[in-house]
C-alpha cells in the first residue's frame, strides 16, 4: 500500500478526503498541518493518519500533495530543501507555476499540478492535471488514478491552467444561485421557495445537458419560447450586460491567479 501525504489540512484537503473515503481507495492517507485542532478534526471525520511534524510527514510520502494557500507555498517548500530522495509531488496551489515549484524544490522531486474543486467531496468532481517534463508516464498514470478516485480528470497544458481554474469553480453556480434567489425574494417569493425554484432552474437543465442527448442551443430554444417570459428575461439580462459582467469577473479572477505566479 502506498502513502499519500497531504501538506495542509484545510478546505480542499477535507473535500478530497471525503471523496477518497467514498471511493474506498487503497492508499494510506496522512495529513500534516500546522494547526493541531484541524488535524484532530480530519482524523475524527475521515480516519486519516495525522503527522504534526513536517519532516516526518514528508519522509513517509510516496505521493506528496501540497495543499497550502499560494502565498504559503514558498515558505513550506523552503523548509523541505533537505529532501534528497526521489519523490512525486503535486501542487494544488492556484496560479503557482511548475517553474516556481521547481525553483524552490527541484530534483529529485518530480512535480505535477492539479486543480480539483470542493465538488470532489461527492465523488463527482473534476480535476485538471498538468505535469513537468520529467514526470514519467508511470507517474502520470499514478496521478491520474489518484484524482480519478473522486471524479473526472482532464489533462491540459500548463498555460491553460489559470483559465481552467477561473472557469470551473463551483462558486459560479453557487453565486448564480444566491443572486437569482435574492432577486426572486425581492419579487415576492419567500426565501425557501426562492432558493428551491432557483436551484431547480440552474441545476436540473444543466444536469440534463450533461447527459449529452441534446445540444445547448436546442435546450435553450426549448426553455425559452420566442416572445415568452423566459426569452424576455434572458433578453433583459443580455441587454443590461450579463455577458460583460461575467467577462469582467472572470478577467478579475485571471488577474488574481496570475499574481500568484510572482
Ligand atoms: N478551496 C478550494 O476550493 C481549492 C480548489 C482547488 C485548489 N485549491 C488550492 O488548494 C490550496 C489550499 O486551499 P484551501 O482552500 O484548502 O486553503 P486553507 O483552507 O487555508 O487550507 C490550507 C491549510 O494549510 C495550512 N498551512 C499553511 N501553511 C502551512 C505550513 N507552512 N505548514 C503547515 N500547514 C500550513 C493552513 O493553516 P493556517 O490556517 O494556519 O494558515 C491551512 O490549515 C490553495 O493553494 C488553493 O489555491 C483550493
Amino acid at each position: 500500500m502506498s502513502t499519500v501525504v497531504f501538506l495542509g489540512g484545510g478546505r480542499i484537503t477535507s473535500a478530497m478526503l471525503a471523496g477518497l473515503r467514498l471511493g474506498r481507495v487503497n492508499e494510506r492517507l496522512v495529513v500534516h498541518d500546522r494547526n493541531p485542532a484541524k488535524l484532530r478534526r480530519l482524523k475524527k471525520s475521515y480516519g486519516v493518519a495525522i503527522e504534526p511534524v513536517l519532516q516526518r510527514a514528508v519522509a513517509e510520502a510516496d505521493l506528496l500533495v501540497v495543499a497550502v494557500r499560494p502565498d504559503s507555498v514558498r515558505e513550506l517548500l523552503r523548509s523541505l530543501r533537505g529532501v534528497k530522495r526521489p519523490l512525486l509531488a503535486v501542487s494544488l496551489a492556484a496560479g503557482v507555476p511548475l517553474r516556481r515549484l521547481k525553483a524552490v524544490l527541484g530534483t529529485p522531486v518530480r512535480w505535477g499540478r492539479a486543480m480539483p474543486s470542493p465538488a470532489c467531496r461527492s465523488g463527482r468532481g473534476l480535476t485538471a492535471l498538468t505535469f513537468s517534463r520529467e514526470v514519467s508516464s508511470r507517474d502520470r498514470k499514478r496521478l491520474r488514478d489518484f484524482f480519478s478516485s473522486f471524479g473526472l480528470v482532464v489533462e491540459i497544458r500548463e498555460n491553460k491552467f489559470d483559465a481552467f481554474t477561473v472557469t470551473f469553480s463551483p462558486s459560479h453556480g453557487l453565486h448564480a444561485l444566491a443572486t437569482l434567489a435574492a432577486v426572486a425574494a425581492r419579487i415576492g417569493l419567500d426565501r425557501k421557495t426562492a432558493l428551491l425554484a432557483s436551484a431547480h432552474a440552474l441545476a436540473d437543465s444543466i444536469s440534463s445537458w450533461r447527459e449529452g442527448k441534446h445540444s445547448l442551443q436546442s435546450m435553450l430554444a426549448e426553455a425559452a419560447t420566442p416572445g415568452g417570459i423566459a426569452a424576455a428575461t434572458m433578453a433583459g439580462m443580455d441587454a443590461d450586460g450579463y455577458r460583460r459582467a461575467v467577462q469582467v469577473g472572470v478577467m478579475e479572477g485571471l488577474r488574481r491567479a496570475r499574481a500568484n505566479a510572482r
